[in-house]
């Protein structure tokens, strides 16, 4: 039998360095860690919905009978009800685990080693994750300092190993859009685009209706935001029907859990009730953005997502983060090459907002 530790020789090589990918923290690992009871943490680190999901996903899932069945694989229902939601037809649609699954599954697609991908950094860590996983090279294009996007630093960014482009729209954590002008002219190259809406629902701008017109336009949207259901995993892709085909023969069987179908559907019955959650979620993050304009040590960023990224101007960001925690509110904190000493504040309730101005300004710069 082997040893133990003699394992590590059949581990991949080039994934000896991997760093993973760094989640949010889960409450319940900071029982006794923090001054507050558990029920009265504030988590304001990973832009979930404070309002939860639609009461009819609750009452649905309490009598649901047929968890012992497997879900349907091709995902058909799921992927007609979208079509509806999202306004292209069903052909283009593949639901993954999350959108996380689908930038998993696209990469796995597109990259052999040595393959680019063009990230638009700072932004979301899965394209860089899942790119590093599949053996490919990322090519990463630098925000400017406002965080939009140089769209002739992409494009000269592009070479014949080029494969996909990764655009987060709006992006995260900066909360910045990219406007419809510079897709078209990313689009017009003809390179494979990779648009992530999943913070759609709260900057209301899209470009799904171009998935019909374009060969190279991908967009990807979520459940876990706008309709509260991060827990259940949900998310879908609008590709070309071709991408699509391929997604879904080489997705893993059942790739989606029957509770988080019975949660889309209950949630498609529901929309009024659940745009009523992001109205409140942006007339918040109007207010807190006020709030922590004025507080002089932070330098909080426009956003047209359900978060505000600030920039810490005095005192480190990591401890700022640490003493937000031990009161029991959490946030995100980003000490990084193009991100140094900045925080990220998901928009909660007018309680949640209320509670984090108290404790910067007990806390101080
Ligand atoms: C830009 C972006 N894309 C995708 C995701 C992943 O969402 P999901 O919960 O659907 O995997 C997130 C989550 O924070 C995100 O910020």
């Amino acid at each position: 039998m082997a040893k133990k530790e003699g394992m590590g020789k059949f581990i991949r090589p080039d994934l000896t360095a991997f760093g993973g990918y760094s989640a949010a923290t889960s409450p319940e690992t900071l029982e006794g860690k923090v001054e507050v009871p558990m029920e009265n943490i504030v988590k304001l680190d990973a832009n979930e919905n404070p309002y939860g999901c639609s009461p009819k996903v609750h009452q649905a899932l309490a009598t649901y009978p047929y968890f012992n069945i497997y879900p349907d694989d091709g995902q058909e229902l799921l992927r007609k009800s979208l079509q509806k939601y999202a306004g292209v037809d069903a052909k283009h649609i593949v639901a993954g685990s999350g959108s996380n699954q689908l930038i998993d599954l696209l990469l796995r697609l597109l990259i052999n080693k040595g393959d680019e991908v063009i990230n638009c950094v700072p932004t979301f860590g899965l394209y860089s994750f899942s790119t590093e996983l599949c053996g490919g090279t990322l090519i990463e294009v630098p925000r400017d300092e406002d965080f939009a996007v140089n769209i002739s630093a992409v494009k000269s960014a592009i070479t014949e190993k080029t494969k996909v482009i990764c655009l987060a729209n709006p992006n995260n954590p900066s909360g910045t859009l990219t406007s419809r002008e510079d897709i078209l002219e990313l689009l017009d190259t003809g390179v494979p685009l990779l648009i992530d809406e999943a913070y759609y629902e709260f900057s209301r701008q899209t470009v799904v209706p171009l998935v019909d017109q374009y060969q190279n336009l991908m967009v990807l949207r979520t459940f876990s935001k706008w309709a509260g259901l991060a827990g259940l995993r949900v998310g879908y892709g609008m590709f070309p029907p071709r991408i699509a085909e391929y997604l879904l023969r080489i997705k893993i069987p059942y790739n989606v859990n029957v509770a988080a179908l019975v949660a889309v559907q209950e949630s498609l019955k529901d929309i009024n009730y659940l745009m009523a959650s992001v109205d409140a979620i942006i007339t918040e993050r109007g207010r807190l953005f006020e709030e922590l304009k004025k507080i002089k040590w932070l330098k909080p960023f426009p956003s047209q997502a359900n978060f505000i990224l600030c920039s810490v101007l005095k005192g480190k960001a990591n401890q700022l983060h640490q003493k937000l925690q031990d009161k029991g509110i959490l946030v995100r904190y980003f000490d990084q090459p193009l991100l140094r000493d900045f925080i990220r504040i998901s928009v909660g309730k007018p309680e949640h907002t209320n509670a984090l101005i108290r404790a910067l300004r007990e806390i101080g710069g």
